[in-house]
């Protein structure tokens, strides 16, 4: 049965136990660690393109080998950002599939929403949308989305520009619930998100340093080995800012898109053209980086919560420790006395 004290708007709509979730990260989200984050009472977060093209499963028999693991409720991440029409196609049809497999939880990135939730309310679903402001989240509303996954400026992958006490302060008008994503890496940090108004957390980076994560083990210890200020944000990998390791790799090579591709991604006609190519080689290298030992070579994503990760242990583990401190911290509410 839900515990009171844990529940907030986020497990009422997800039905899970824990406001937490593990969100979709490419290339590191694979079927076990989807699945056991979902067992233990959060959320995995399916991420489609890591789900087939790193792990190797057909798209439904990657969700079937989730189920196998665990029958609690699982998500999917929809990166909706208009780029082909075939890719279009294609989400479309693992939307469909995904329904058909009881996923009911899906959650946005980029674009325009609204072509999701009319797909996936009629069949009871949820979707939350990514926002980095309060423009792509009104939008996101008016699309008729139940909740934001507000990105803000300490998160792993495409980090956003604003703290997380900023964001919530310019999104809670919306009226809508809202999650924090970024630079949560210990319990400490989980109950001060919820403490500051947030209905729920979603952390990437804390479940890379996971039992289940099939990410190198080099990879797993240079984040529990890394500080705050061994995150950069390069703009080499997908033409964004984006938050990795500052491995040997990228010491070598800068942060800084080359010229060439700056002046192509300003282009209105060659801009789409190089966002493809970009999109393309940073599928395969983060691919390629997943598993291999190799820091002087490859891209490792990372976001700053880091800095409060100190060991590699089962997924379960930090699941159960969060949500335990939380309700510790419920079950005694700072004093409000002066
Ligand atoms: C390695 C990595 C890959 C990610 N890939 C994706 C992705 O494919 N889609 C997405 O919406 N978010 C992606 N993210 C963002 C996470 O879902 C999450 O919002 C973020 O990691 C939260 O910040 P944290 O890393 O500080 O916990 C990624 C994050 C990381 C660390």
């Amino acid at each position: 049965m839900a515990d009171p004290l844990l529940s907030t708007s986020l497990t009422r709509q997800a039905g899970i136990e824990v406001p937490l979730l593990c969100g979709a990260m490419y290339p590191c989200s694979n079927p076990e660690l989807v699945a056991a984050v979902s067992e233990a009472g959060g959320l995995g977060v399916v991420q489609p393109i890591s789900l087939t093209y790193v792990h190797g499963h057909a798209f439904r028999e990657g969700l079937r080998l989730i189920r196998r693991l665990t029958a609690k409720p699982i998500g999917m991440n929809a990166l909706i950002e208009q780029s082909s029409r075939a890719y279009r196609e294609r989400m479309e049809r693992w939307i469909d599939v995904a329904l058909e497999e009881g996923v009911r939880f899906f959650v946005t990135s980029l674009g325009n929403p609204r072509w999701v939730v009319e797909r996936v309310q009629p069949a009871g679903g949820i979707v939350y949308h990514d926002v980095t402001e309060r423009k792509w989240a009104e939008k996101g509303q008016e699309g008729g989305v139940q909740g934001l996954v507000a990105v803000n400026d300490r998160a792993g992958g495409h980090a956003g520009a604003k703290t997380a006490e900023s964001l919530l302060e310019e999104l809670a008008p919306l009226g809508l619930p809202i999650v924090c994503a970024g630079g949560v890496g210990d319990e400490r940090d989980f109950v001060r998100a919820l403490r500051m108004g947030y209905d729920g957390v979603q952390l990437g980076t804390r479940f890379i340093a996971t039992l289940e994560c099939r990410a190198s083990q080099a990879y797993k210890r240079a984040i529990v080995e890394s500080g705050e200020r061994d995150i950069v944000l390069t703009e080499r990998l997908t033409g964004v800012p984006v938050a990795v390791i500052n491995t040997r790799h990228v010491q070598r090579l800068g942060t800084r898109a080359s010229p060439l591709a700056r002046w192509m991604l300003r282009g209105r006609r060659t801009k789409r053209w190089m966002r493809t190519l970009y999109a393309l080689r940073s599928l395969w290298q983060l691919k390629r980086g997943l598993l291999r030992d190799a820091p002087e070579r490859d891209y490792w994503q990372a976001g700053k919560s880091v800095a409060a990760i100190d060991r590699v242990e089962p997924a379960a583990d930090v699941v159960r420790r969060f949500g335990a401190a939380w309700r510790t911290a419920e079950a005694s509410p700072p004093s409000t006395a002066t």
